[in-house]
């Protein structure tokens, strides 16, 4: 046992050696780079409760209501009462009753949480595509759609998290999700007799959803071996210079398979049916240009489009060329 541990201690004052000598040569050996300050206020958007984390910028109510048509009402309804994505307002006081209705207005215990959702993640999917100042006023407008805000409110980093949720009172940590002696957060009594004895599937989403919306998993997997690196880089360079632009790459890369594929409906229509229906209209072109700028609805069925908010007018111009030329 003596023998081992010394054998032991001798290893790893032979490894500390080695890692000194290692760390002399290069301070941090190659495990990424330190990031910079501006990185790191790229990524550091988020806002506490106390404001902590609010940017300058204000927004009105009056202001909001002309982004909010623009660019969210064809998902969460004209006045946030749409269900066919997410209710935005309404439903307070109904969170303890037998069919609560959840919203940001109803749920939410710090208004905060509310600029912080809207500033990371909509409009979906041109996710943080709007300042400071839009994220306000949207925060305000939807506030004022759940009559917590008066129609002449202003919000900035003061006046936003002195706004009363609701249902600011109303979080508990007193359930079993917190602790495990906790009471259970559903009701129901495990079946004993005559239970389902299989489960259906009956329904899925279209093939290849996973794929398209988050791209190739294994990008997402960081490879600091720097000879890898830069077999990748040069492996990129040398794409990048060769690509000419490609129709079905760039409905990909802009998220349109999401919802478009060129010869099958999936959420909104195929883009072979899109060529059809507008194969003899002159206008063909400045139609669809502006379908895909500013969101489209009614044509094709009772979902909308949203608005193609992040698309410079080349590139909108390339994709209807493409699409009219689907057959
Ligand atoms: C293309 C449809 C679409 C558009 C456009 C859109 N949203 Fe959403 N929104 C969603 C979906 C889907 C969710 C739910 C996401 C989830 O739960 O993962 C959501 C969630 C939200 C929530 C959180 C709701 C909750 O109960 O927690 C807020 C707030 C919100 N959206 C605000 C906005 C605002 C403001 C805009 C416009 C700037 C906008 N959305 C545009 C689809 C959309
Ligand atoms: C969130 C789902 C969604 C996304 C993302 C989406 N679309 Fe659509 N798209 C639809 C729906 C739904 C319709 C049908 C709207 C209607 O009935 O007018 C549609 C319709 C269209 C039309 C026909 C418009 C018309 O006036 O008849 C074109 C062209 C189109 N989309 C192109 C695109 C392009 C290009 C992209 C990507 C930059 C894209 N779409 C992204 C859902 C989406």
């Amino acid at each position: 046992m003596r023998k081992f541990i010394a054998v032991c201690a001798s290893a790893s004052v032979l490894l500390a050696a080695v890692y000194a000598v290692a760390q002399t040569k290069t301070p941090h050996p190659p495990l990424g780079k330190r990031a910079t300050d501006e990185q790191i206020r790229f990524w550091d958007i988020d806002v506490r409760p106390d404001g902590q984390g609010l940017p300058e910028g204000q927004g009105s109510v009056a202001e909001g209501e002309v982004i909010y048509e623009q660019q969210c009402a064809v998902c969460h309804g004209t006045f946030g009462d749409s269900e066919e994505y997410v209710q935005l307002a309404g439903g307070i006081g109904t969170l303890a009753s037998s069919a609560p209705i959840r919203t940001v207005g109803s749920k939410l215990d710090t208004p905060t949480t509310l600029y912080d959702y809207i500033n990371r993640a909509m409009p979906f999917p041109n996710a943080k595509s709007l300042t400071p100042s839009e994220v306000y006023a949207l925060s305000a407008y939807i506030l004022n759609l759940n009559d917590i805000l008066p129609a002449d409110a202003v919000l900035d980093k003061d006046s936003l998290p002195k706004v009363q949720m609701p249902n600011r009172d109303g979080y508990t940590t007193d359930h079993g999700f917190m602790r495990i002696d906790g009471k259970p957060d559903v009701n129901n009594t495990a079946c004993m007799k005559n239970c389902e004895k299989s489960v259906e599937i009956t329904s899925q989403l279209p093939a290849g959803f996973t794929e398209q919306f988050y791209g190739d998993i294994s990008d997402n997997f960081r490879d600091y071996r720097p000879e890898r690196v830069a077999a990748r880089m040069v492996a990129h360079a040398a794409t990048s210079q060769s690509v000419q632009w490609d129709g079905a790459k760039a409905i990909e890369t802009h998220l349109c398979t999401v919802c478009h594929a060129s010869d099958q409906k999936v959420i909104g229509p195929s883009y072979k049916d899109v060529a059809k229906r507008y194969s003899a209209d002159p206008e063909r072109v400045a139609k669809l240009r502006n379908s895909i700028k500013n969101g489209a609805s009614g044509t094709w069925g009772i979902i909308p489009m949203p608005a193609q908010t992040n698309l410079a007018d080349d590139e909108i111009e390339r994709l209807v060329t493409w699409i009219l030329e689907q057959k």
